[in-house]
């Protein structure tokens, strides 16, 4: 499996002349490499692919697994326009436009879990990482998302068993462009989404996405767990929860655990 920057370019439709490619064999960590182009000030969108990464970086410090046979991209987006308070929404944004891209072009039938996972054939098949680089005028986003689409050779380590799924199972048939195809729909969609941002146009359909609502997780803020029940999602993509005590709680940003 193979990236064409044509192909890419055909999946970026109208985006196709305002996103620069850059493809990598193998790279430390997409994210990155996309923090240092922000940080020269390059002011055209930058969409970085690996094929692998060898340091490749989670939400929470955490690292993620990234061997050959994975989506690793990150889009730089200069001068999002955004106002600093609809940052986090960027993260939702590109759940929604994974959840489209695979959607329409694998069989699988993807899901969200709050905020940044998306789960397919029962695991988690695929994460993001937003990180924001600030410049005078304005920040950069680094949208960084990594998606396994096929199960690794020699299988996931053990402390991912169970937790890691990948887009296509064991056997399927695997459409030969299919790298490319998903990351320039996903490219695209995340760029039509990112302008709806203000008026969160995609909230409902994140929310719809979801498959937390209803269950009972644990809340984990600053590594404390607290049990709680999960009632919401808002036009924020807010996670409402009742806890044990009868408190109720909107989280904008954080993390949630429905392994008990
Ligand atoms: C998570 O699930 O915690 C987020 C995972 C984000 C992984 C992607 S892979 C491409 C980009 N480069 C990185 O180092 N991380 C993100």
């Amino acid at each position: 499996m193979l990236y064409s920057e044509e192909k890419i370019k055909a999946a970026l439709g109208d985006h196709r002349d305002t996103v620069k490619i850059i493809i990598d064999d193998v790279t430390a960590s997409t994210n990155d490499k996309g923090k240092a182009i922000a940080a020269s000030g390059e002011s055209k969108n930058t969409l970085i692919l690996a094929y692998r990464q060898h340091k490749g970086k989670g939400r929470m410090g955490r690292s993620f697994f990234s061997p050959e046979g994975g989506i690793y991209m990150s889009l730089v987006i200069p001068k999002t326009g955004l106002d600093p308070e609809d940052i986090p929404l960027i993260t939702p944004a590109a759940a929604v436009a994974v959840c489209r891209a695979i959607e329409t072009l694998t069989p699988a039938e993807p899901k969200i879990k709050w905020v940044n996972d998306i789960f397919c054939n029962g695991g988690k098949a695929a994460g993001i990482l937003t990180e924001t680089v600030f410049s005078s005028e304005d920040f950069f986003s680094v949208v960084g998302i990594g998606i396994n689409l096929i199960p690794p050779k020699g299988g996931f380590p053990a402390e991912l068993n169970g937790i890691a799924s990948s887009v296509y199972g064991e056997g399927e048939e695997i459409p030969q462009d299919i790298m490319s195809v998903l990351a320039g729909t996903v490219t695209r969609e995340l760029l039509d989404l990112t302008v709806t941002i203000p008026e969160r146009g995609f909230s409902e359909e994140y929310r719809r996405r979801s498959f937390v609502i209803g269950k009972d997780a644990r809340v984990i803020k600053n590594g404390i767990p607290t049990e709680a029940h999960i009632v919401d999602i808002d036009k924020n993509c807010r996670l409402g929860v009742i806890y044990r005590d009868g408190s109720e709680e909107y989280l904008l940003c954080g993390e949630i655990s429905l392994r008990f």
